[in-house]
């Protein structure tokens, strides 16, 4: 397998083409971001470690029955995938109150939600991924009826695999993010699950170990991540 040139670069982490035309690879860059990409820093390490955290989760989720882009890791930055014709909605579960829907419903952080509660976001960093429903996702065909019922069941069954994983390593899985893709004909989980697209807390003080750390300055994202790392198991 040859690695061609660039096809497309995130805020997180550059698409490469190779020379099999459903193959791409993903380069885990150092670079956090936050806010649509307002705020920026260069982190040594984080490629790394994000793209480990990944091959993990990937493949637990695959075993548990969720079929994924991921191949192999290529590298200590970079892993093989699958090249998905991506779906431009974000699916995301929450099993305790953070984030925007705190801001938005004026619940309080930290409240169990059961059930959990899932959510459609529109993935467009210039209208800041505005949060969406399944009438929009029809009426603007950004997938089919078949598509979303199968997105939301498999981002829910994600969640049985991946709230007792982190239970394990003392990890509060609060929140996720999941975004699928198209692979003749069927719909495959892409992108990462990484504590960049997640939060997590530790579950017994609820202490932050996810990129919240760096979106309010609350504390050191590196060491987090590598606590994350070494409370799953994955070696660095
Ligand atoms: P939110 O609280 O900002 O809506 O985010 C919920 C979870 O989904 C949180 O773990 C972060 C993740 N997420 C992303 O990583 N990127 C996104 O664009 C969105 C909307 C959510
Ligand atoms: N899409 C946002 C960003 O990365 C979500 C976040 O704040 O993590 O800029």
């Amino acid at each position: 397998m040859k690695i061609l040139g660039e096809l497309y670069a995130g805020k997180a982490k550059t698409v490469l083409r190779t020379d099999d035309p459903d193959a791409l690879v993903l380069r885990f860059r150092d670079d956090a971001t936050a806010f649509d990409g307002v705020k920026h820093a260069r982190l040594p390490g984080k490629g790394t470690v994000n793209n480990k955290v990944n091959a993990f989760v990937m493949e637990r989720l695959e075993r548990g029955g969720i079929p994924t882009h991921f191949i192999r890791l290529l590298s200590d930055h970079e892993s093989l995938v699958r090249r998905l014709d991506m779906i431009p909605v974000e699916c995301v579960v929450r099993n305790l109150a953070a984030g925007s829907l705190c801001k938005r419903l004026g619940v309080e952080e930290g409240r169990e939600l059961d059930p959990p509660v899932f959510e459609f976001f529109l993935k467009n960093d210039e209208l800041h991924d505005p949060m969406i429903n399944e009438s929009h996702i029809r009426t603007f065909r950004w997938a089919t009826e078949e598509e979303v019922a199968r997105m939301k069941a498999l981002t829910l069954q994600a969640n049985a695999i991946l709230k007792p994983l982190f239970q394990e390593a003392g990890l509060l899985l609060v929140d996720y993010k999941l975004e699928f893709g198209r692979f003749h004909g069927q719909v495959l989980l892409g992108d990462e699950f990484t504590p960049d697209g997640c939060r997590l807390w530790d579950a017994e003080s609820r202490r932050k170990l996810d990129k919240d750390l760096f979106r309010h300055d609350l504390g050191d994202l590196m060491q987090a991540y590598h606590e994350v790392a070494h409370r799953l198991g994955v070696p660095l």
